[in-house]
């Protein structure tokens, strides 16, 4: 039986407009999910919609809908957007969603039995935008105003019920410190840890002031605060107490991924619910960077929200994929501007990789009538055994940095063999061969740089899997590309193994995979 690998992102606010910011968390997901099923588990990946608060019910209000119409229509958009940029999520939850609604009022029901809810009164600062309560000391220290986006807010003083948080500030440090990999990278980890050490007050989990929200079992006029509803999406998509053998099966989740400033919801707030809850943690919180775009934030004020849409629609799906994960490790912030953009499409894509491509079957058309030709010996002289030793090196490197989700570092490794790739046709000149009549040298070299763009091809799938599929299909392969284990993928199957060949494969070169971007228009 294979293994299970659960892996989520965040739940997007619902009245957000997609931007490269959503698409950000969500593409690195879709690429650890598509390795991971590439490489034998069984996977479920899990995204979704965070449709509940003031804020949404405000905007419905504002479009003349109720909340649900209002949630119903919008929740398309992201639907779609995901779609269009080749997401291959298992599930999508909406926080509307009956099931996950039930779960919640049944987490609820089990804290408050246990004790770990409980009523009581709260007043404190509130940012309405952000939806977020706030000390007194964290405003006065940003100046008398919400700490994160910096708008003024209100004083509320409201019956509520608060989650014990306190009680379990010893039990979550020992936790993180026992589990080096529960929150990472690193960088997180310890600024949770600091956090936490300041002391946890108990949080307050229920709202009166608003109705748009799960309500609470048995108390009039009580919603569930929407943090405490959406982190449950996470077991509620898992079947926790409607399908036991599902949540059996999947819980605990491999990994939830997310930008750096929801980290603490999902590494202190998130694990305590569960702990209260008796249910064991993910095993990894891993909270990636923030992109801004030339240098600024990303902000609907500021008109400079960047569409991955609009983008994949003038250079493809595939570019907006590859160039989020390639241009910055994971973990660190980036920064977007349309030059740097085209000038990765042309060089990393149109130059290394199209190009390769593209040369290697024209020659094989031209010297071997598009039939890759059979090598005797492949690794005929230094360089080529050097090509093919890089080639079996690259899917294990590949496939450790995957497992790191370090992606920049997995795409530099395809890229580097990629690149050793152009720099042996240069070296070996076949059009040289060719003249001189050295044909065995030259069927190696041919049969060498079809079989290295073979393995590029799954290497790249799980970043730009329209591109790696059109890839396939010109170097005329018929095995299926996703069943390719990329952890495996080596230069030319040992002889009298099964396995994928391309020796005598007849190739059908098309159109370049990316046409170079004139800059000057
Ligand atoms: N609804 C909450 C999450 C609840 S999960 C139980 C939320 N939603 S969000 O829509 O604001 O953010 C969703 C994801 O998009 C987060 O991972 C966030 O970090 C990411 N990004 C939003 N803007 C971003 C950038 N400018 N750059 C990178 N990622 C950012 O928070």
């Amino acid at each position: 039986m294979s293994r299970k690998f659960y892996l989520t992102t965040p739940l997007y606010y619902v009245n957000d407009v997609p931007h490269i910011g959503h698409a950000y968390t969500t593409i690195a997901a879709d690429v650890l999910a598509r390795y991971k099923r590439m490489t034998g588990f069984d996977v479920f990946f899990l995204t979704g919609s965070d449709e509940h608060g003031q804020k949404i019910a405000d905007a419905a209000a504002e479009h003349k809908y109720s909340p649900q119409e209002y949630v119903n229509m919008v929740v398309e958009r992201f639907k779609d957007a995901w779609q269009k940029l080749g997401i291959s999520c298992d599930h999508f939850i909406r926080t509307t969603d009956e099931s996950h609604v039930k779960v919640v009022q049944e987490v609820f029901r089990r804290l408050l039995e246990k004790g770990d809810v409980y009523p009581g009164e709260y007043e404190g600062w509130y940012c309405r935008p952000c939806e977020t309560f706030w000390t007194q000391f964290q405003v006065e220290e940003a100046g008398n105003a919400c700490p994160d986006c910096k708008r003024p807010v209100e004083k509320l003083k409201e019956k509520t019920f608060f989650f014990r948080l306190s009680g379990y500030q010893d039990k979550l440090l020992k936790h993180i410190e026992e589990h080096p990999a529960f929150i990472q990278p690193e960088s997180r980890r310890n600024e949770v840890v600091s956090f936490v050490k300041q002391g946890l007050k108990d949080l307050s989990i229920t709202r009166t002031t608003f109705k748009w929200g799960v309500p609470v079992p048995g108390q009039e006029g009580h919603v569930v605060y929407v943090w405490f509803d959406a982190l449950i999406n996470y077991i509620s998509a898992a079947g926790f107490s409607a399908d036991e053998k599902k949540f059996r099966k999947l819980w605990p989740a491999d990994v939830h991924l997310m930008g750096k400033e929801i980290v603490r919801f999902h590494a202190v707030i998130w694990p305590i619910m569960l702990m209260a809850l008796g249910v064991p943690l993910p095993e990894a919180v891993f909270g990636h960077g923030w992109w801004t775009v030339e240098g600024k934030k990303m902000s609907k004020s500021k008109g400079n929200v960047v569409d991955p849409l609009a983008l994949a629609e003038e250079f493809g799906v595939d570019p907006v994929r590859y160039f989020l994960l390639r241009e910055v490790p994971f973990g660190a912030d980036g920064d977007f501007s349309r030059k740097h953009f085209i000038g990765r499409y042309n060089s990393d894509l149109a130059n290394d990789l199209g190009n390769l491509l593209n040369r290697t079957l024209t020659m094989v058309g031209k010297y071997f009538e598009g039939v890759v030709p059979v090598a005797e010996k492949p690794g005929f002289d230094e360089i080529s055994e050097d090509l093919i030793t890089l080639a079996n090196e690259t899917p294990a490197l590949v496939a450790s940095q995957l497992d790191k989700l370090a992606f920049s570092g997995a795409l530099s490794a395809v890229w580097e063999l990629i690149n050793r790739a152009n720099k042996y046709i240069e070296q070996e000149a076949p059009w040289k061969l060719s003249k001189d009549g050295n044909m065995d040298a030259l069927k190696a070299v041919m049969h060498n740089l079809c079989e290295v763009l073979r393995i590029v091809a799954i290497l790249v799938t799980p970043f730009i899997p329209a591109t790696a599929s059109r890839m396939w299909k010109q170097l005329g392969i018929k095995d299926p590309l996703e069943t390719q284990d990329i952890s495996k993928a080596s230069f030319g199957p040992p002889a009298g193994r099964a396995g994928t060949k391309i020796a005598g494969v007849k190739v059908a070169k098309g159109d370049p995979l990316f046409p170079r971007i004139d800059v000057s228009k």
